[in-house]
């Protein structure tokens, strides 16, 4: 009788252990009630965007969580190996209030924009074929995350390319989320000629990895 009670004590732990091993292990569930899971949860790309001005307020707040300087530190909104910057922004503007359009550089360190070229160069996107998909000039402003290779290269290396495509990436989701926390709309963008964007920017030393144009809603 001990026998078999120790038989099946073994058996029984033994196919606990196998079936544990099966099904996985469940995890409880996320905390969805904090502000970042709601953002998250909510967070999607957009494509259609009204008629309506964007603020400078609402520029300057998205830019900065792109690519901002935080008040404590000499350090920025994202992460950066090296702590080495490789990532430029700029933007393209038609309907911003108190601002006339053009393509702006987004001067990090002075929080400033530097005018490139004036005037409205959204349709030029479309007509110089940098972009096939019409509906991104319809956006008030379009930001471009670019990046500048030698700053990471030095250092990491053939590491750099996925080093700085990481960093941009998490420019990227600053800006969904940011425009989201605004009440605004983005998508990120990357189907483009890089030459020809580089060329209707105005770029120079820098690469470009991404548009996203943002605006209000439709
Ligand atoms: C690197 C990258 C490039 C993308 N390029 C484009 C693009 O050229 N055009 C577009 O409409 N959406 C583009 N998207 C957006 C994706 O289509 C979108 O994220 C995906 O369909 C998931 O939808 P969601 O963002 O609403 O969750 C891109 C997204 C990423 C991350």
């Amino acid at each position: 009788m001990k026998k078999l009670f120790a038989f099946l004590l073994v058996f029984f732990l033994f196919s606990a252990v196998i079936f544990t091993a099966e099904e996985g292990f469940k995890l409880p569930a996320p905390q969805k009630d904090i502000a970042l899971s709601k953002l998250l949860e909510g967070r999607e790309s957009v494509r259609q965007f009204a008629e309506k001005n964007l603020s400078l307020q609402e520029l300057s707040t998205i830019l900065w969580a792109g690519q901002g300087m935080k008040s404590s530190s000499k350090k920025r909104t994202t992460p950066s190996a090296g702590a080495l910057y490789p990532i430029e922004l700029f933007v393209m503007t038609g309907n911003i209030s108190d601002l006339k359009a053009g393509i702006y550089h987004y001067d990090t360190p002075s929080h400033t924009l530097k005018l490139q070229v004036a005037g409205d160069k959204r349709k030029e996107l479309l007509e110089k074929g940098a972009i096939r998909q019409g509906w991104v000039a319809t956006a008030p402003a379009i930001v471009l995350i670019t990046y500048i290779k030698s700053r990471t290269e030095g250092k990491y290396k053939e590491r750099s390319i996925s080093y700085i495509a990481v960093e941009g990436g998490a420019v990227m989701q600053n800006v969904y989320l940011m425009a989201q926390s605004l009440g605004l709309g983005t998508c990120a963008v990357g189907a483009f000629d890089d030459a020809k964007v580089k060329a209707v920017f105005n770029l120079k030393e820098e690469e470009p990895i991404l548009l996203m144009p943002v605006g209000h809603i439709k």
